[in-house]
């Protein structure tokens, strides 16, 4: 496995994202030894960069990953995110950014995890009524006591993020990239590159669809937040369809699955970006890790990049608010 920097932060070039294994997809949560299997196995394959958030579950995911990396903690980059739950009582969902609830966040998030440092410390989205500079401080505060050695930001926008790198340096962004959701390539990822802030695309496989497996949604069960997501819902659902068809032809002609073109074509776009495809089984942590060592070609890689934009939003319209772009 390759690594990569994000920042001054090193990482395997390809991470491995925790949420599934607990929420956000039909059967997230019914078989946890699978999942302790799938991360151990990534372990095993070479994958450093673990992802999880306080918010997933809420917090049963970040038990399941302390639980899971209990005798190996010193072998990964542990990345997890603060500012979608309010512990001043209001709750999961809840935007808070302030210096009081990152503080009480960070506490949960080390006892959950089983561990005294959090390598990569993620703002989970932007917080309109806390300026980015006082979030950026507390987060420096943490950093100074050891008990977070990076900071991190999600979804936010050019201005934001060089407001608070001017205060903490940023290791990473994280946001949503894919073969599908390239909205960031104009306006954020110059920004990034100017500042040396390392790129950590989520959904790399765009919640699954780019795999080619899912051809109908009658089989997501309540709870799956692709129900109701526009992409997945009626005629662009059906429009879409053709993009998952072309991820294949060129799979076919790679010799590879969708999974890994969808992977390898992130890998093309720069050494500075390390995806976190999310799995729950061994198998698939396997097939995504190989990626790494697929080379397309750059008539592929033209192929890929010349898809048409998806059909429908990234987001329903209540946490597409919350996405600074
Ligand atoms: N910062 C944020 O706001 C944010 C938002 C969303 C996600 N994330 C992070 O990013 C990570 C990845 O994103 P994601 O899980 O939403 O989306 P993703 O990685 O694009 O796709 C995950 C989905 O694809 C399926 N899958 C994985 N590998 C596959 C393969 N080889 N063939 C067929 N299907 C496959 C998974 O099912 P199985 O599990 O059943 O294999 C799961 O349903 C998350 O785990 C989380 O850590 C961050």
């Amino acid at each position: 496995m390759q690594h990569i920097n994000l920042g001054d932060l090193r990482v395997s070039r390809i991470g491995l994202g925790a949420m599934g294994m607990s929420h956000g997809y039909t059967d997230s949560g019914t078989d946890e030894a699978e999942s302790v299997r799938t991360l151990h196995r990534a372990l095993e394959l070479g994958v450093t960069l673990i992802d999880t958030a306080e918010i997933y579950g809420p917090y049963v995911n970040e038990e399941l990953v302390g639980r899971a990396l209990k005798g190996h903690r010193d072998e990964v980059v542990l990345a997890t995110k603060f500012g979608l739950v309010s512990h001043g009582g209001a709750g999961a969902w809840t935007l808070d950014s302030s210096p009081d609830n990152i503080r009480s966040a960070v506490e949960g998030s080390l006892r959950r995890l089983g561990t005294d440092h959090i390598d990569l410390y993620y703002q989970h989205r932007v917080d309109p009524n806390t300026p980015i500079e006082e979030t950026a401080g507390a987060v420096g505060e943490l950093i100074g006591e050891g008990k977070v050695r990076a900071f991190g930001l999600s979804e936010a926008g050019p201005d934001t993020i060089r407001r608070a790198h001017a205060v903490q340096p940023v290791s990473a962004v994280q946001s949503e990239y894919s073969l599908w959701t390239r909205g960031l390539e104009e306006r954020v990822l110059p920004v990034l590159r100017e500042l040396n802030i390392g790129l950590v695309p989520f959904s790399p496989l765009g919640h699954g669809f780019l795999t080619g497996t899912i051809r109908s949604t009658d089989e997501f069960k309540e709870g799956d937040f692709r129900y109701g997501n526009p992409r997945f819902s009626g005629e662009n659902f059906q429009r879409n369809l053709r993009i998952a068809d072309e991820v294949q032809a060129v799979a076919e002609q790679a010799g590879a699955t969708p999974a890994q073109v969808a992977i390898a074509w992130l890998l093309a776009k720069g050494d500075d970006i390390a995806p976190i495809p999310g799995t729950k089984r061994v198998a698939r942590v396997e097939e995504n890790t190989a990626a790494e060592s697929l080379r397309l070609t750059d008539e592929q890689i033209d192929r890929l990049s010349s898809l048409p934009p998806a059909a429908g939003e990234t987001h329903p319209e209540g946490a597409r608010q919350m996405l600074e772009r």
